[in-house]
């Protein structure tokens, strides 16, 4: 191991998912596991946050000795080796955070190391270093999860702008309940996504829904109103007795969603590069997050930056979904920037923004 070598331990709680990881610099994972919950939360067709809770308080130990024990297999690492612990501090859901914050703060104490807060959404941009070693900052990011749909100017590591948001529900949201009206169970994303992209029929045989842009100048979404109209759709051909054709309603929601997502992104690109002196400077987008695991929407951004000559980084499959590799990442950038070292009265701040 080199001298300058920084191993982090990171832990992330703030949904249903308990996660642990070892990286090193930020950028090589060398272990991690996650433990999803996703069965326990299926029946209720969402995530029940006081069950999600007791299940993290289940697994939190497990997971991280599981962790420590991948390592040690990989690489030899043992517990005397880690210079940070890195741990999701919002947003997220309350009790779930507050599980692997103890078990982080705990960890700092027992080891005597610093403990580095980290938000959850900067950790879904800071996948996107471990699967491109060559990525750095400035680029223009798409934050698409089921809790944030941002479009973010990543200024450098630790500073962000931002370019747009959600005025309602999330990408990942909207997916969700798509899919909970069409019986597809839960999480909706990869359902409804596996039916669009096997259905075979062209734009014009699908179901059309409305694509929402703002006229006020901002990159902001608006998820609602597809949403509305994919019930009204439902309800209508149910009252005409027609047959209801799930896959093309999964194709027709999908197009809309994935186009709204990439033109808002694009257009962000356009913006900010009309602000800088070196346009030239900023060519590159991130798409991260669970909904960038999207194979509709992987595919048209790929075609529509390869069209405009932009780079495109989006992370691997087990990187866009909430993973702790991706808080050890962040963590790290956040302690070489100098950011402030936590004490154990650390608390958890559920609606946490980019950028506090
Ligand atoms: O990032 P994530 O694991 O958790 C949050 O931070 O919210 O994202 C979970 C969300 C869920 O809404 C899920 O339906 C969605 O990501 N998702 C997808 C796909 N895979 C997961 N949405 C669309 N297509 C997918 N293939
Ligand atoms: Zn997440």
């Amino acid at each position: 191991m080199n001298e300058k070598d920084i191993i982090t331990l990171s832990i992330e709680t703030s949904c249903d998912e308990t996660a642990a990881a070892i990286t090193k610099n930020g950028r090589e994972v060398l272990a991690s596991v996650v433990a999803t919950q996703i069965d326990l939360h299926k029946k209720y067709g969402g995530v029940v946050p006081e069950i999600a809770s007791r299940k993290h308080l289940e697994s939190i130990m497990p997971v991280i000795d599981e962790t420590l024990e991948e390592w040690n297999q990989n690489c030899g690492g043992v517990k005397e080796d880690i210079d940070l612990v890195a741990v999701t501090y919002g947003p997220g859901l309350v009790g779930a955070l507050l599980v692997g914050m103890s078990a982080g703060k705990a960890m700092a104490y027992a080891l005597n190391k610093p403990l580095i807060a980290v938000n959850h959404i900067e950790g879904h941009i800071a996948a996107a270093y471990i699967t491109y070693l060559e990525l750095e900052p400035p680029f223009v990011c798409l934050i698409v999860s089921g809790g944030h749909s941002h479009v973010v100017l990543v200024k450098d590591y630790i500073q962000f702008e931002i370019l747009g948001r959600t005025r309602d529900d999330a990408a990942g949201e909207a997916y969700d309940k798509i899919a909970r009206v069409l019986g597809l169970g839960y999480p909706g994303g990869p359902e409804i996504d596996n039916r669009a992209i096997a259905n075979p029929k062209s734009m014009s045989e699908l179901p059309q829904f409305p694509r929402v842009n703002f006229s006020d100048g901002t990159s902001d979404f608006s998820f609602s109103g597809v949403k509305t109209s994919v019930m009204n759709y439902i309800n209508k051909e149910q009252m005409q007795g027609r047959e209801i054709f799930v896959d093309d309603i999964c194709a027709g929601f999908q197009t809309a969603v994935s186009d709204v997502l990439v033109q808002h992104t694009l257009d962000a690109l356009t913006k900010c590069k009309k602000n800088i002196s070196n346009p030239d400077s900023l060519n590159k987008i991130a798409v991260v997050g669970g909904v960038a695991a999207n194979k509709g929407l992987r595919a048209k951004m790929k075609e529509l930056c390869d069209v405009e000559h932009i780079e495109l980084f989006i992370p691997d499959f087990e990187l866009c979904t909430d993973n702790a590799a991706m808080i050890g990442a962040a963590g790290y950038y956040s302690f070489i920037n100098g950011r402030k070292i936590s004490g154990l009265d650390l608390n958890a701040i559920p609606n946490l923004k980019l950028g506090e």
